[in-house]
């Protein structure tokens, strides 16, 4: 049976060639530590992490490659973010479609008195700028929002609440976990305080990567919540004040950071424009060949330029997990069911009671006939109940 694997919003399957290769290049031929030695292998090892940051910096707008932190994924990011720069007493304002890697640190950090202010999901699936405006008008410290949902895949107005967040003077940390390597994402640009992702998803590094950007000078107002070795100033128990460093210790994950610099190197070369192209020629199949199979609901925005490349339905006579089972037991079609870690999103959408829906995410080696292969599936099992 074919393999049809269409859940890159959890993890991107496959990735480029020649980050399996540098992955194999690092394990064999090199192996040293990041930062902690002068033989020429680790010179060579120090010298891809420094490129790895780099290009990240490059592509996601940041103006130093400092400014580029590396974390295990984009959860390790989140809470670095969260847990960092919120002390007793702050306030945060957060999207209706946050992913449980923000909603729990936030949810623990409550304990020790941060308090979340929600806003209401709107029927676009997105939130409303007005709502947030009012909710800016009570002292805030951070907003966040995830750019794009990992259930609907919508794209959300950051732009507009960046502006209305700094008019208030309160800081905002983008989750770009489903959006990096989809759509624009540039620091700069965006004028956010903090970008999160992962290295794994749309940026097709390997599993174990994840980035967080800072804005040059946040670094005094985010403490870093792991301390160690970092291979710099090594004479003092205090942890350094530089960026990066003072958010690395201890060892680097080195074949990892290997892959993402080589999937960077690929996204590049690619340009991001073409790969949108081919995402939204997928989405767009796959959301008008499902809107007209019986019995689907598929959730969220139905034109596919107001998504990325994420597509959540519900069967209501089937079990999410069951659907999922019978695609992949079937059909070769390994998708993703359940509350996808967004009870708040399932709330909003109304799938909680069901459980959450069946999720398709295609990537960029995902092809029209897969899609076409994933439509015959669906309409045979919709059929079928
Ligand atoms: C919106 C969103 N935020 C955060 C995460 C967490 O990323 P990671 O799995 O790299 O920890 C995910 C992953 O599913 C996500 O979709």
């Amino acid at each position: 049976m074919q393999r049809i694997y269409v859940d890159n919003a959890a993890t991107s399957f496959p990735k480029p060639e020649s980050v399996y290769a540098a992955v194999d290049h690092f394990q064999r031929e090199l192996g040293t530590a990041v930062g902690r030695g002068a033989t020429r292998s680790s010179l060579t090892v120090q010298g891809v992490v420094d490129r790895c940051r780099a290009r990240a910096a490059r592509l996601l707008g940041a103006r130093r490659a400092e400014q580029v932190l590396f974390t295990f994924n984009g959860t390790d990011s989140l809470n670095l973010a969260l847990h960092g720069l919120l002390h007793p007493g702050d306030r945060v304002i957060a999207s209706p479609w946050e992913h449980n890697s923000v909603l729990r640190p936030l949810k623990a950090l409550a304990a020790s008195g941060v308090t979340t202010t929600y806003l209401s999901p709107t029927a676009a699936g997105t939130f409303d700028l007005n709502e947030l405006q009012q909710a800016l008008q009570q002292p805030t410290r951070l907003v966040v929002l995830t750019h794009a949902s990992n259930v609907t895949g919508a794209i959300q107005p950051v732009a507009e609440a960046i502006d209305l967040a700094h008019q208030s003077g309160a800081l905002v940390l983008i989750d770009a976990a489903q959006s990096a390597g989809h759509i624009p994402v540039h620091m700069g640009e965006l004028q956010a305080d903090l970008i999160a992702c992962p290295g794994h998803k749309g940026l097709l590094g390997p599993l174990g990567t994840g980035l967080l950007l800072v804005r040059e000078g946040l670094e005094r107002e985010l403490a870093p919540i792991r301390q160690g070795g970092t291979g710099t100033v090594s004479e003092t128990e205090d942890q350094p004040n530089q960026l990066p460093s003072r958010y690395e210790s201890g060892n680097h994950n080195a074949p990892g950071l290997f892959g993402l610099e080589t999937s960077l190197a690929w996204l590049e070369s690619q340009s991001l424009a073409t790969l949108r192209e081919h995402e939204l020629e997928l989405t767009a199949a796959l959301l008008s060949g499902l809107q007209e199979i019986p019995g689907i609901i598929v959730h969220g925005p139905q034109e596919a330029t107001a998504r990325v490349g994420v597509i959540s339905i519900s069967l209501p006579q089937l079990p999410p997990q069951t659907f999922s089972t019978l695609l992949d037991e079937h059909f070769g079609i390994e998708c993703r069911a359940g509350l996808h870690c967004a009870p708040r999103a399932h709330a909003a959408l109304g799938t909680l009671a069901a459980g959450g829906t069946v999720r398709f995410s295609p990537g960029p080696f995902t092809t029209l006939e897969e899609i076409e292969s994933i439509l015959d599936a669906v309409a045979q099992i919709a059929a079928s109940v």
